[in-house]
């Protein structure tokens, strides 16, 4: 298969990540016989500082021009204790989102045994935790009408029948891959758009009776994730409760480093860890590139080469199992090794294999 790909490794650690999920790509293109084209592209405070603008129109051609995006990620602390600042970083993000219209954002949270002991919650209640939090991504508070005065301000949450509709199919499809099973996740208690989310969720179920749906309010949506997280299958939800909720969820899981995410919509898809850009770790070679190697495996998986997934998803197991792991998961004395040595370590696995 031909392959293009936009290359947007941002900020922060992004760059070094991003370097090895582009080797660990390249290896498996190799191996399995796809070529690849790659095409770099700014995004975030490095595109500030350098066009003064954090998604530049060349970025969004090079978005168009690839058949999926490859991101890594931003943000720069100078512009976060800044309120003053008239662009940010994630202002790049969002307007990615936006123009490529991605509006449902994958973000699986699956635990890996051997890194349960790094979970905050009891190794019984979570092991085998297993589930997907599909999270609108282009609608609600972050894009609704905003008023940003001295003495008020207000975002407004809107959201339209049709966008609620796509968003639901989308977890439907996931459930009919999974074990069935989806849980809308809102505040129609109090929320007027949470109900037209739970009257469409409503009325959309009887298309789907293989499909076993339930409702949570949200504040009691993040309590059971964390008494019980093997209830959930695909949890589907607005954009802020995704963003809080994926928050909580890759945490749970002891492995925030560890997981990828795919956002899809009308556009070019764009895959991505859920992790930030971590300043302090920058230039150190000390982050983990796993969810980004993962995110890789993901965009194999979205144009159905899953094999080529598979391989990736085994070379991180392997891994993680030969303890070759950077410092935040590596086993009490275990051999330290940076972000350029688990990349190529991997790179040498799929290679060999
Ligand atoms: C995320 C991030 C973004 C969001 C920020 C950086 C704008 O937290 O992808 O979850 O809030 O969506
Ligand atoms: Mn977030």
């Amino acid at each position: 298969m031909k392959l293009k790909i936009a290359v947007l490794a941002g900020d922060g650690i992004g760059p070094e990540i991003m370097e090895q999920g582009v080797a660990v790509l390249s290896a498996v293109a190799r191996k399995c016989g796809h070529d690849v084209t790659y095409r770099e592209a700014l995004c975030g405070a490095h595109a500030i500082d350098e066009v003064g603008d954090p998604f530049p129109e060349e970025t969004f051609q090079t978005c168009l021009w690839a058949d999926a995006v490859l991101f890594a990620s931003v943000g720069d602390p100078k512009f976060d204790n800044d309120p003053t600042a008239r662009v940010r970083p994630e202002q790049g993000l969002l307007a990615m989102r936006k123009k490529l219209g991605l509006y449902a954002n994958i973000r699986p949270v699956e635990t890996f045994d051997c890194l349960i002991h790094k979970s905050p919650l009891k190794d019984e209640l979570v092991r085998g935790a297993d589930f997907i939090c599909i999270r609108e991504l282009t609608g609600g508070m972050y894009f609704g009408e905003k008023k940003e005065g001295t003495d008020e301000a207000y975002d407004t949450n809107y959201y339209s029948r049709p966008e609620v509709e796509r968003i639901l199919r989308v977890a439907y499809q996931y459930a009919r891959q999974r074990r069935r099973h989806v849980t809308v996740v809102d505040k129609a208690n109090v929320l007027a758009s949470s109900r037209l989310w739970r009257k469409v969720a409503q009325e959309m179920m009887t298309e789907y009776p293989d499909v076993q749906t339930d409702f949570m309010y949200v504040d009691n949506a993040a309590m059971r994730m964390i008494q019980d997280p093997r209830f959930f299958d695909v949890m589907v939800t607005e954009n802020t409760f995704g963003d809080i909720l994926t928050d909580e969820g890759s945490c749970i899981t002891g492995s925030m480093g560890l997981l990828p995410s795919a956002s899809t919509g009308s556009s070019t898809p764009v895959f991505e860890p859920i992790h930030g850009s971590w300043p302090q770790g920058k230039g150190l070679n000390i982050a983990n590139p796993l969810a980004q190697i993962l995110s890789v495996a993901m965009l194999f998986e979205y144009f159905d080469l899953k094999a080529e997934g598979q391989l990736i998803r085994e070379a991180v197991r392997a891994s993680l199992d030969a303890n070759v792991r950077t410092p935040e998961i590596q086993v009490e004395g275990g051999a330290r090794y940076g972000t350029r040595e688990v990349g190529q370590w991997i790179v040498k696995y799929i290679e060999e294999k």
